[in-house]
């Protein structure tokens, strides 16, 4: 029986999370799940933001669900025990480098995009994100310069298996898509995006059937507003995919729309899946949040983690309709609850 790791976190996490589960009860496909304490909840347990006994869960299980992480009551805690951490030793403990974070518009949500409806309904892409390199993990401090002004730094880095291993992942991604693989770098500028970019090329020679691009990520930023509907895949590395998947999230609707998969090879079936919004302090505990986002990441754990590619797209197929009913939380300018949204995925799961 295939064991689901439950970790709920911070903010609405709890509250999205609830709805997910109440879709995997109703499909009912003989899971067991084990709950797990993480964030900032975990802190305020137990002292750190990701205890080992969550660790060894996240390990032993199948597949981790993941709610969201942040709590601003930590924000004076020292870097290594603030929420964030737990999810980024997540993601890195278990190797989780690959970051899948799909996005495409619901019918129906056109005039929830920042963007004009006929650009944003062309919107079908993937950011392929690297998820254990680049400034998130290298040396990082504060010093003080010889003038005696305080000085804050991360290093910036990757080498080159971390890159061919994402590359690899994009141009497999491509080839399960539409072909077409666009990479997001800043090798105008700097020495780590300059072996990105030699390296995906390098890569490239085994993918002659895949259109290949490279893009400026400053230049990305305006197009995926201008044209997002050119973009099929786009590979790049942490920090940037951490920035323009929010930005693609507002192309489709909302935030609260995109899943995500984390994955230790495109082959991998361990993951770890959450939505890539955040805790939400603002909302919490108000029923205002939207449950899309996580509900959709237990679509993508069915299908990368336990091979049901048939649920999985039955829970893709209910979202859509609960949409296109008019369903609409705050973020999509509507007045429905998070527990409302959950009903009507649920009914459209059993229409
Ligand atoms: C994300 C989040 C995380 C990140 C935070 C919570 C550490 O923004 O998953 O996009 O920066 O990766
Ligand atoms: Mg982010």
């Amino acid at each position: 029986m295939p064991l689901i790791a439950i970790l709920a976190g911070d903010g609405i996490g709890p509250e999205v999370t609830a709805e997910a589960r109440r879709v995997l009860d109703a499909l009912d496909l003989g899971f067991s799940f084990e709950e797990g304490l993480v964030g900032g909840a975990a802190y305020h347990a137990t002292g750190h933001p990701l205890p080992p006994e969550t660790l060894a869960l996240a390990k032993r299980a199948d597949a981790i669900l993941f709610g969201a992480v942040g709590d601003p009551s930590c924000d004076a805690l020292e870097r290594s025990l603030r929420p964030e951490q737990a999810i980024l030793g997540l993601r890195k403990e278990l190797a989780l480098f690959a970051n899948l974070r799909p996005a495409k518009l619901f019918p129906g949500l056109e005039d929830a995009s920042a963007l004009r409806p006929e650009v944003a309904s062309a919107i079908d892409l993937l950011i392929l994100r690297e998820l254990n390199g680049d400034v998130y993990f290298g040396e990082k401090g504060m010093r003080t310069t010889a003038t005696g002004l305080r000085e804050g730094y991360d290093i910036m880095s990757y080498n080159e298996a971390e890159v061919r291993r994402i590359a690899i992942a994009g141009f497999e991604a491509a080839r399960r898509r539409r072909g077409k693989l666009c990479s997001v770098d800043k090798a105008n500028v700097l020495e780590t995006s300059q072996l990105w970019r030699d390296v995906v090329i390098e890569t490239s020679a085994q993918y002659p059937d895949i259109a290949l691009t490279h893009m400026y990520v400053d230049n990305a930023a305006m197009q995926l507003v201008r044209n997002p509907g050119q973009f099929d895949v786009i590979v790049t590395g942490n920090l940037f995919g951490d920035i323009l998947s929010d930005q693609a999230s507002m192309c489709v609707g909302s935030i609260g729309m995109l899943a995500s998969a984390s994955l230790s090879d495109w082959r991998s079936t361990l993951g770890l899946y959450e939505p890539i919004h955040g805790s939400a302090p603002d909302i919490a505990g108000q029923g205002k949040a939207n449950p899309c986002a996580m509900i959709l990441s237990v679509a993508m754990m069915l299908r990368h983690s336990l091979d049901l590619p048939g649920p999985a797209d039955r829970i893709e197929a209910a979202v859509s309709a609960a949409i296109g009913k008019g369903v609409r939380t705050a973020d999509l300018g509507g007045t429905h609850t998070t527990r409302e949204m959950g009903d009507a995925v649920l009914a459209a799961l059993d229409a």
